[in-house]
């Protein structure tokens, strides 16, 4: 079953490298990575270097995701940026609804929702992040929580555009800590995602759907992570600043797929 899923390892930089050290990181990765064909891998450089990382990958099968944009095609949003704007910096992916926006933005359920949706409407593949705190995982509210989000996130995704969805399952008390879920915890949630996907969607397009998990991946944890039925890559924070480190991650997805 998991092998009609490619997988797919994606680098968020989050808000690391200025435009030139992006170029320095991508051309790095670029040049231990070769023409990799088996792992689909996208990198999500900050917008400043999204320009000149697209030029200096578009040679390759390396793809380019954004970490956020607006739901509005354009308008008075001051500092924002919209869906077209990233399709014409040749992005193919944009993460969206990550814990740090919901965190420290305040971004709710419905508003991620309103982005899944533009950025459909755009070909753009979304990262929809889901994610449960250390507090909620303690309260026993895990699947509550990641259900309410899924549920609220995916809300009017047709089942013809799902195939473009991809999840990210990120516990955030694994997000930069070092801690990592365990593979069964992980495995669990991806099953449950998996479940609620294909109460949308049908079991066949929400066995096509990727479910990357985040949080403290590396080279070290990685080959039990994506060994699980249900984990078909990972969204990669710290470990995708270091270009060994990040192309270690793809090496062991392709072992692994
Ligand atoms: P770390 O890999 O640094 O824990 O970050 C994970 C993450 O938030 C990716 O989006």
């Amino acid at each position: 079953m998991k092998n009609i899923r490619r997988s797919l390892i994606a680098g968020n930089w989050k808000m690391h490298r200025t435009s030139s050290e992006a170029v320095d990181l991508a051309t790095e990765i670029n040049h231990l990575i070769g023409q990799e064909t088996d792992v689909h891998v996208v990198l999500c450089p900050p917008f400043t270097a999204l320009e000149s990382v697209a030029r200096l990958v578009s040679d390759s099968n390396i793809m380019l995701g954004a970490q956020n944009m607006h739901p509005q095609p354009e308008g008075a949003f001051t500092g924002e940026i919209s869906a077209l704007m990233l399709r014409q910096l040749f992005c193919s992916f944009v993460i969206l609804g990550h814990s740090e926006r919901r965190q420290y933005f305040h971004e709710s359920d419905a508003f991620i929702n309103e982005k899944v949706l533009a950025a459909l409407k755009s070909s753009l593949k979304p990262i929809v992040c889901v994610g449960e705190t250390l507090e909620e995982r303690e309260a026993g509210d895990t699947g509550k929580v990641v259900k309410r989000q899924i549920q609220e996130g995916l809300n009017g995704v047709s089942k013809q555009t799902s195939e473009h969805l991809v999840i990210a399952y990120e516990p955030v008390w694994a997000i930069g800590t070092g801690k990592t879920a365990t593979p069964e915890m992980a495995q669990e949630v991806h099953g449950q995602i998996r479940e609620l996907l294909a109460q949308q969607f049908g079991n066949s397009a929400a066995s096509r759907i990727r479910i990357l998990y985040g949080g403290s991946m590396k080279p070290g944890n990685a080959a039990d992570l994506l060994e699980q039925p249900d984990i078909d890559g990972g969204l990669i924070g710290g470990a995708s600043l270091q270009a060994r480190s990040f192309v270690e991650l793809v090496e062991i997805a392709r072992e692994k797929s």
